[in-house]
């Protein structure tokens, strides 16, 4: 039976379903989950990100993490973690980067934290290759189970695939958006009898919100962490720095978007992340918070710029173009670049200020 079969059944049994538990079920259910059933990158699979464009951007965080790990006085032992590591193609550059510090190399241990076992199965050969110089990998299916001590994390692209719940303003208040079936059996979008009484936000009519508690809470789980054993974590997404009103939920099939209750479990279903809620529930558990800074300006700061020119000089033209137009790619602000469009925010345990990337070198640019 289809995904959306099972879903339908379960809706014309038990009724509507929140969007919180329809992203759940579409990327995450234990057969049919999107994650769960595929390798979903390249050109030849639904979308693209940022360190399947170019070595540059897993290169550049590795180093950053080494930065990090000398400003927490080298620790000699480090939790290296990633969540959602994909084809594990950024922790792999990270790594080879990193072998400039083999101190670093040594202390680290590195945790992947991925549900998927197809995926698992690619970063092991991925991360294995470029790993020759340090102990295993591990994988987790939650932050929760990785080991204590001081933590470096990376997540990119991670956040935008947590679950949020959406909420929409009539005239009596906000009402829970839902997922029923229409006349005709299909899913379709419907809102909940009872407005949410807890909800007073003054907003215009029609205007939708988004809440992400389990981002908050993995972001709140994350900041103990480094609050009581040190560290950074580097968040880097699609999202917004404002806090404000609308609908981000989305879904994307072989680089075009589509309908989000089309086909779940075969589409890319994400939404924007709300980095000013991340930051605050952090803060709330003692973490610094960096930024967030447009990924260009973060990027721009580690020097992608002065990699890219490195990298040319033993490049074919050929291999000089891409580069080019990998860079552009990863620090434009034109349609379909990331430039702008993505933000890196930190969190950190409250001595370590400065980090890289974030406006210590050169003046914030405007997001
Ligand atoms: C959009 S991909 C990002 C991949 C990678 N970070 C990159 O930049 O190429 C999301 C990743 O998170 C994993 N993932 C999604 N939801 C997850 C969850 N709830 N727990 C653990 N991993 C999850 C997916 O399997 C995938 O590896």
């Amino acid at each position: 039976m289809s995904l959306r079969r099972e879903i339908a059944e379960q809706i014309a049994t038990e009724g509507p379903i929140t969007v919180e538990r329809y992203m759940g079920l579409a990327l995450s259910h234990p057969k049919h989950g999107y994650y769960r059933s595929r390798d979903p990158f390249g050109l030849e699979g639904d979308f693209i990100t940022a360190p399947e464009i170019s070595q540059m951007f897993g290169e550049l965080i590795g180093l950053w993490a080494v930065d990090c790990w000398a400003r927490m006085g080298e620790p000699e032992r480090l939790v290296l973690v990633e969540l959602g590591p994909g084809r594990g193609t950024l922790m792999a550059d990270a790594l080879r980067a990193a072998r400039l510090v083999p101190r670093f190399l040594e202390a680290a241990r590195i945790h992947l934290v991925e549900t998927s076992e197809i995926l698992r199965a690619r970063q092991s050969e991925t991360v294995g290759r470029a790993n020759t110089t340090h102990g295993p990998i591990s994988w987790h299916e939650s932050f929760a189970q990785t080991p204590e001590g001081p933590l470096i994390l990376i997540a990119n692209e991670f956040f935008d695939a947590l679950p949020i719940r959406q909420y929409l303003l009539d005239t009596q208040g906000w009402r829970e958006r839902l997922i029923g079936l229409d006349d005709e059996g299909s899913l379709s979008f419907g809102l909940s009898g009872e407005t949410v009484a807890e909800l007073r936000l003054a907003a215009p009519q029609g205007s939708v919100l988004e809440i992400g508690s389990a981002g908050m809470a993995l972001s709140r789980e994350i900041a103990a962490r480094l609050a009581a054993f040190g560290g950074a974590a580097l968040i880097i997404d699609y999202g917004h720095t404002q806090q404000g009103f609308g609908d981000t939920l989305q879904a994307v099939r072989r680089h075009q978007f589509v309908d989000p209750l089309e086909a779940p479990g075969e589409t890319d279903l994400t939404a924007h992340v709300d980095f000013t809620s991340l930051g605050n529930a952090a803060m709330k558990e003692g973490a610094l918070r960096h930024g967030p800074v447009a990924q260009r300006q973060f990027l721009r700061e580690l020097g992608i710029e002065a990699r890219a020119g490195s990298l040319k000089q033993k490049a074919s033209e050929a291999q000089a173009a891409s580069i080019d137009s990998a860079l552009v790619r990863l620090i434009g602000d034109a349609p379909g670049a990331m430039g702008t469009l993505f933000k890196a925010m930190a969190l950190s345990s409250p001595t370590l200020t400065g980090l890289a990337g974030f406006g210590s070198l050169t003046e914030p640019e405007p997001l």
